[in-house]
């Protein structure tokens, strides 16, 4: 495994990160989520993100049973707040009431004092910026979480919360957006304003959520076992990726990667390292096969010419529409 820095802080996370969206406490038994988080530990991932929302909160749950025992000292553990974790009107987005209920909810489930990473899972456009933020600086000061992030933030919101983040004196580190090969909103404006400002992406669904890996055929049914066969959520979620068009072009990658003496999954979680601004690509995992597959991605230098190619194939099926980082216009 190799190790970058979070933005420009000192805290070093592992340039793989396990994810546990959709999975844990979800789509797979608890015995092999914890092998995936076995595989993670034992091919050198230190890095594990997660959310209150994710499986309705049980997915926290399940990542803490995994870790537990572990030294916590060697791990840095990331979780999120947003989206609704209760039926009340007060159980989701940005208010220092939502903030500090859903952060002791957070510690209780992952069986920890601290989170290393708290991250705003979205833009709040009900609640002013400056009562989230010293929401957060509070949660800072009491030691409850050492460092900040936002997730899928525009440009613009990122440098109002960083320079709030400045005066109140606690560390904006990061941001958690979606990157894939066919997924590149963030170039344009996200990432320069990350660059100057010190913060760094945690990037997410590198595999466009399992595409990236060439097993969808076009015009076949999806894998036994897939996300995409996975009707509780993963089918949703995975299915604007499911065209025929993507598809027949992600076949097209299959010797590009047989060049580089890459699989698939690996080429493609590689792809997103090659942007230094990215600190670490969030990976999931249904089974801990493809956790080892994709660890070897750490340290991978892709060539020019290859990413040139890979860019001829995939371009007229790629978003590249800054406007496309959005949060809801209302709180959900
Ligand atoms: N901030 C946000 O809003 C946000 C949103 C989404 C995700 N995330 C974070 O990002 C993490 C990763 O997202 P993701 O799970 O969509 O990432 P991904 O790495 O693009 O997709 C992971 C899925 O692809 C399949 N896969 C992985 N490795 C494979 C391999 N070697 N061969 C074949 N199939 C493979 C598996 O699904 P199957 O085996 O089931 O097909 C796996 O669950 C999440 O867990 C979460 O922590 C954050």
């Amino acid at each position: 495994m190799e190790f970058r820095h979070l933005g420009r802080s000192g805290l070093l996370v592992s340039e793989i990160s396990y994810g546990n969206w959709i999975t844990h406490g979800s789509q797979v038994e608890e015995e092999a989520a914890t092998a995936c988080v076995r595989a993670a530990l034992d091919t050198g991932i230190t890095t594990f993100d997660t959310a209150d929302v994710y499986a309705g909160t049980k997915a926290e749950e399940v990542l803490g049973r995994a870790l537990k025992g572990e030294r916590r000292e060697g791990l840095e553990i990331f979780t999120k707040v947003y989206w609704p974790t209760g039926p009340g009107r007060n159980d989701r987005g940005l208010s220092r009431k939502h903030i500090m209920e859903s952060i002791n909810g957070s510690l209780r489930r992952l069986q920890t004092d601290y989170v290393d990473l708290y991250q705003a899972h979205r833009y709040d456009y009900s609640t002013p910026l400056e009562e989230t933020m010293e929401a957060f600086a509070d949660i800072v000061h009491s030691g409850k979480a050492h460092y900040i992030g936002v997730s899928e933030w525009k440009a613009s919101q990122i440098r109002a919360a960083h320079a709030l983040a400045r005066e109140l004196r606690i560390p904006l580190v990061s941001n958690q957006p979606q990157y894939s090969m066919l997924w590149r909103v963030i170039e344009a404006e996200v990432i320069p304003t990350s660059e100057e400002l010190g913060v760094g992406q945690i990037v997410w669904s590198p595999m466009a959520q399992g595409v990236l890996s060439g097993k969808y055929l076009p015009g076949q049914p999806p894998p036994a076992g897939s996300r995409a066969t996975d009707e509780k959520s993963g089918a949703g979620f995975i299915a604007s990726w499911l065209s025929d068009d993507v598809l027949t072009r992600v076949q097209r990658l299959k010797p590009l990667a047989e060049q580089a003496g890459l699989t698939m999954p690996q080429l493609a979680v590689a792809w997103v390292l090659q942007n230094p601004n990215v600190s670490s690509a969030i990976v999931g995992a249904s089974r801990p096969e493809q956790v080892h597959d994709n660890v070897k991605a750490a340290g991978v230098k892709l060539d020019a010419d290859l990413l040139k190619a890979i860019d001829e194939i995939v371009e007229p099926v790629t978003e590249r529409d800054p406007a496309k980082t959005e949060s809801p216009a209302q709180r959900p």
